[in-house]
């Protein structure tokens, strides 16, 4: 623990170093590539060797989440004084990277805790708001979960049912919530409710929820096709009632939130897919080079060495388009439409690369005693969750469409 509190201060202490412009960057800082470095050797040891019994027994790496929040990257962004390590979205977004790397379902607990819980409480709560709900999970002692979607409503967040009512001085939130992220070990919520489904996105107002709460209960643990390290469940909330105070930001707001939340959250999602991306890449790479085939190496054949040069090539240029996301966020420009590219190409490359991997280890790649099938199983959320890849393309076009009116 001692070893991993000092590495934490590190981390903070680079984020003093400066930081250049992506078109200037031969490599990263330094202060980045000495993160990337601490969280690569971490996922190495403490994750990759236990990945695929995770996955097996569905089970949330309680453990390696306290660690990793003892070196500060439960809440990277997260200033100092509240917990957090300080850092910059870059930081974050190469955090999540190398995490994934290691183990795809940790990154996603990582990444929901960090953009989709804290985000949006750091972005819109009041100071109050920030000293409840964010530095006790800034520790990886517990972590946040975020309900936007529901069971009649996912890529429509707009069109939200569940409802949230006055009863004097409080609030009273009914409705389901679903494919939540983190549920079954989340200790809070920020959940999305509308006082008044006739004004659509409107009427949209966001709560933070403590869990467990009167009312609230959990669906059953999905049984999902990859990250099956981390929970994703229905969260139902019965007659849930909530003090004034519950509210994060103004009446109204919610909408805004969720989407300014996603944009962010999207490039977390974007990093979690280089990383099941290189992961995938790592284990053809390997292999090709150990397997024989024709008198030799398969990775002296044409055939195996064009898709590792393709797989090379979507993987490298996700990573500069999520960089460029996390660094136009972290120079508070105008980042959307970037965030969405990134995501949507980067879940792309981990999809193609996760498939082209298993083609590279053929018959080794279909069965558990490599990682490449989890790799391909994990991959596959990343083109749905915070938005699927025909939202970004919506996202990407309309953004696109305003840029040539002007
Ligand atoms: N930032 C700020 N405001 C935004 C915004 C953004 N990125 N995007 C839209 N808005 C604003 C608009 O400016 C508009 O404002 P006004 O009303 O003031 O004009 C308002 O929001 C409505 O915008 P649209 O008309 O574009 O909204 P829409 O209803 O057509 O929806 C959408 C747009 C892009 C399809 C949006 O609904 C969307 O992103 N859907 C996908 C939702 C999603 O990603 N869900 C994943 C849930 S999280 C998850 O995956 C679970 C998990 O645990 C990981």
């Amino acid at each position: 623990m001692a070893a991993l509190l000092c590495a934490r201060k590190a981390l903070v202490s680079w984020a003093q170093c400066g930081r250049r412009c992506l078109s200037q960057l031969a490599e990263l800082p330094e202060m980045h590539q000495m993160l990337r470095q601490t969280c690569r050797d971490f996922a190495e040891r403490e994750l990759a060797p236990i990945a695929a019994q995770l996955d097996r027994e569905h089970r949330f790496p309680a453990q390696q989440v306290r660690e990793l929040g003892a070196l500060g990257l439960l809440a990277v962004e997260t200033p100092e004084a509240l917990g957090g390590a300080g850092l910059d979205y870059l930081a974050y977004a190469i955090a999540v990277e190398e995490i994934s790397r290691g183990c795809a379902s940790t990154g996603v607990i990582l990444s929901v805790n960090n953009s989709l819980y804290l985000g949006p409480i750091l972005k819109f709560g009041s100071e109050e708001q920030k000293q409840q709900w964010v530095t006790p999970f800034t520790t990886g002692e517990q972590v946040g979960c975020f309900a936007l979607s529901e069971p009649g409503n996912g890529s429509d967040a707009g069109a939200a049912a569940t409802v949230a009512r006055r009863d004097g001085e409080e609030w009273v939130l009914n409705g389901t919530k679903a494919w939540i992220t983190n549920c079954w070990d989340a200790s809070a919520a920020v959940v999305f409710a509308t006082t008044d489904r006739s004004l659509r996105h409107k009427g949209i107002s966001a709560f933070l929820v403590p869990m467990p709460h009167p009312g609230v209960s959990l669906g059953k643990k999905e049984d999902k096709l990859g990250i099956r390290a981390s929970s994703t469940a229905n969260l139902i909330l019965e007659d849930v009632r909530l003090p004034p105070q519950s509210m994060l930001g103004q009446p109204g707001m919610g909408f805004k939130i969720a989407m300014q939340t996603l944009d962010s959250g999207r490039i977390g999602i974007a990093a979690q897919a280089l990383g099941i991306g290189q992961a995938a890449l790592d284990c053809a790479a390997d292999y090709a080079q150990k397997r024989s085939a024709f008198g030799a190496p398969i990775a002296k054949l044409q055939a195996i060495q064009f898709k590792l040069a393709d797989m090379s090539l979507a993987l490298e240029s996700a990573r500069l388009l999520t960089w460029r996301a996390a660094m136009l966020r972290d120079s508070r420009k105008p980042y959307s439409k970037e965030a969405a590219m990134a995501k949507l190409a980067a879940s792309e490359a981990a999809t193609f690369i996760s498939h082209q991997a298993i083609q590279v280890l053929g018959g080794m790649g279909y069965v558990t005693d490599m990682p490449a099938e989890r790799h391909y199983r994990d991959a596959r959320i990343t083109e749905i969750y915070e938005g699927t890849s025909e939202i970004q393309r919506l996202v990407i076009a309309n953004l696109l469409l305003k840029e040539y009116q002007g």
